[in-house]
């Protein structure tokens, strides 16, 4: 379908290449200030460019506002939107008094609808326009999902959950069963427009070995799909995962014998691993999703981004809804610098930034999709106030540098700053004036 040729006047800020740890003054930035970003009638960047372009192009100015890709996160609980915020609880126990009897509702087709498209356009009001996300156990909730970001053009992975022990009546699937489901939802959704199918499994605890076994072979069955789990996030989980999996060497291990971990799996956490695993990790492409908001808020630890780093795997940034506490991803990352800090320490706003949009992108091999303003990419973009607030406000009175802007943005700002998300060039949020 084509439309008018859209041009966006403001700050372009988008990454060329992965930032240094520690360094301020990057050549991976790309800051274009007043600038526009040109994007064509199939909804993809056509360029970027100071002068104004000429009339055959629709203009929308943003003058003095910044524009992003739209951020990518790699780890969301699409369900969990209605347990967000919920008291007191370590993991394993959050997940028995809050998180299974808010999953056991999705059993429902029109609850599965309704919650899916609530979801999907909290994401956008949030600037997050791709998105790793968990269903539900129940098929329908992983079609209520796909069709949900079908119908707005979204850049979605996900995939039905896979449990079949230690959960409550109504949350447990069969491994022929799943199987079968599996089977049907990747012929009908995966690779079709943007959508793409994660073999899901929830965490190791869940799955029976015959299960894990099933999702291996789907894995080799077809290089194409991806993997989302959970892995070392708490660590009761993994003393019970040692217990459940005796043979394995570690609770990463558990994944690694069954061929899960590979270029397209999404781990979340990674907390407690050793170097052993973090060698694995590196050695099969996998990526690590940072979820630091929800590690603070469930006491789950640390997250060792300088040691992912040296080890050589990828990293990204998620928000973990509803065990983190906001879908905005500065929130997430300004949570994210503070880990870092608690380790000594320091988190850059390029290395955070690019984390949440083409270090993601590429880590799930989409950067010819997504991520940045490169020519050709789907226009995914979003347009942020710097400073919303009388604090916000007078910080930005003083910043200087670019780094400093860009820090106290990511620090200060949240879903309120923003004003419009593009998916493929078509707007799908606008801030109500
Ligand atoms: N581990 C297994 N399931 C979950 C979940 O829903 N959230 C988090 N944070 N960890 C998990
Ligand atoms: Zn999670």
């Amino acid at each position: 379908t084509s439309r008018s040729k859209l041009a966006l006047r403001g700050d372009l800020l988008d990454f060329t290449a992965s930032p240094a740890w520690g360094q301020l003054d990057s050549p991976a930035v790309r800051f274009q200030p007043d600038h526009w970003l040109l994007i064509d009638e199939y909804g993809r960047i056509a360029g970027t460019q100071g002068q104004e372009p000429d009339a055959s192009w629709t203009k929308q100015d943003h003058r003095g506002r910044l524009i992003l890709p739209g951020f990518i996160d790699t780890h969301v609980h699409a369900p969990q939107l209605d347990v967000i915020a919920s008291y007191g609880a370590e993991l394993l126990d959050w997940l028995n008094t809050y998180t299974f009897p808010a999953e056991q509702r999705y059993a429902d087709p029109a609850l599965a609808r309704r919650g899916a498209a609530r979801f999907l356009d909290a994401l956008l009001a949030h600037g997050t326009t791709s998105a790793v996300v968990f269903p539900t156990v129940h098929k329908v909730s992983a079609e209520a999902l796909f069709e949900a970001a079908r119908s707005r053009g979204m850049r979605l992975i996900a995939g039905k959950v896979l449990m079949d022990r230690h959960a409550p009546d109504g949350l447990r699937d069969d491994v022929a069963q799943a199987e079968r489901d599996c089977v049907d939802l990747i012929q009908r959704f995966h690779g079709q427009e943007r959508l793409a199918y994660a073999v899901t499994v929830r965490f190791a605890p869940t799955s029976t070995p015959a299960q894990l076994a099933m999702a291996g072979a789907l894995c080799r069955a077809d290089a194409s799909l991806y993997v989302q789990t959970h892995v070392a996030e708490n660590r009761s989980e993994v003393e019970w995962v040692a217990r459940l999996f005796p043979a394995a060497r570690s609770y990463l291990d558990v994944y690694a014998r069954e061929g899960l971990l590979h270029p397209r799996a999404v781990l979340a956490h990674g907390i407690w691993l050793d170097e052993a695993d973090r060698a694995v990790l590196a050695e099969s492409g996998a990526q690590v999703a940072f979820c630091p908001s929800s590690n603070l808020f469930l006491g789950s630890g640390l997250f060792d981004w300088v040691g992912a780093r040296a080890a050589g795997f990828a990293v990204s940034a998620a928000s973990d809804v509803g065990g983190g506490t906001s879908l905005s991803m500065q929130r997430t990352l300004a949570d994210g610098y503070k880990v870092q800090a608690m380790a000594g320490q320091r988190l850059t706003a390029w290395v955070a930034l690019h984390a949440a949009t083409r270090g993601a992108a590429e880590g799930l091999g989409l950067q010819h999709e997504i991520g940045h303003f490169g020519l050709g990419t789907l226009a995914d973009v979003c347009v942020w106030d710097w400073a919303r607030g009388p604090v916000a406000e007078a910080r930005f009175e003083v910043a200087r540098e670019l780094h400093e802007k860009l820090f106290a943005w990511m620090t200060l700002s949240d879903e309120r700053n923003l004003v419009t998300s593009l998916v493929a060039g078509r707007t799908r949020y606008q801030r109500p004036t």
